[in-house]
């Protein structure tokens, strides 16, 4: 049986942002501690890349790095771009913004839309996740990504 067939087996959820070093590591790094936290770690399986190749190589941005850090997260990820193969083997792409939705859909040839979907939008309030490279505002972007992690994980789990 494929792993898609398999309802045991884990979910792969791969998080998406532009550059890969502030939003979708803090999104990937947030999940993975709530699934740990509430001992669902098996079940899901949490990745993240950017729609862009500018970042690839680089470490999660240091703004980003600390407000983890400031609830008590280490974490350490190499930014990359999205390839066909991540596209194809993850069960959902979270995107961070209408543009990163476009950005997926460019990179990919627009052949798994279906399964691209924006954090926020598993929220009451469906929203962007502001890019904090621009607004640097950082903490809002932590406070929106954990928002949105959360309201995934409900989704995720009455969906099963
Ligand atoms: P991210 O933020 O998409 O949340 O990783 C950005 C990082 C780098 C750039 C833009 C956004 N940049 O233009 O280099």
């Amino acid at each position: 049986m494929s792993d898609l067939n398999d309802k045991h087996a884990a979910k792969r959820i791969l998080f998406v942002c532009l550059g890969n070093i502030c939003r979708s590591p803090m999104a990937e790094c947030i999940f993975g501690k709530l699934v740990d936290d509430r001992g669902l770690g098996d079940k899901y399986r949490v990745d993240s890349c950017g729609t862009s190749d500018e970042e690839e190589g680089n470490g999660v941005y240091p703004p980003a790095r600390k407000m983890l850090a400031s609830h008590g997260m280490s974490f350490s990820h190499t930014a990359r771009q999205i390839t066909l193969e991540d596209a194809r083997d993850a069960d959902c792409i979270i995107v961070m913004d209408a543009s990163n939705r476009r950005g997926v859909t460019r990179v990919t040839g627009g052949r798994f839309d279906g399964k691209v979907h924006r954090l926020l939008d598993f929220t009451p309030r469906p929203r962007d996740v502001a890019d904090p490279w621009y607004t640097r505002d950082f903490e809002r972007a932590y406070n929106d990504i954990a928002e949105g992690c959360a309201a995934l994980l409900e989704f995720l789990e009455n969906e099963q």
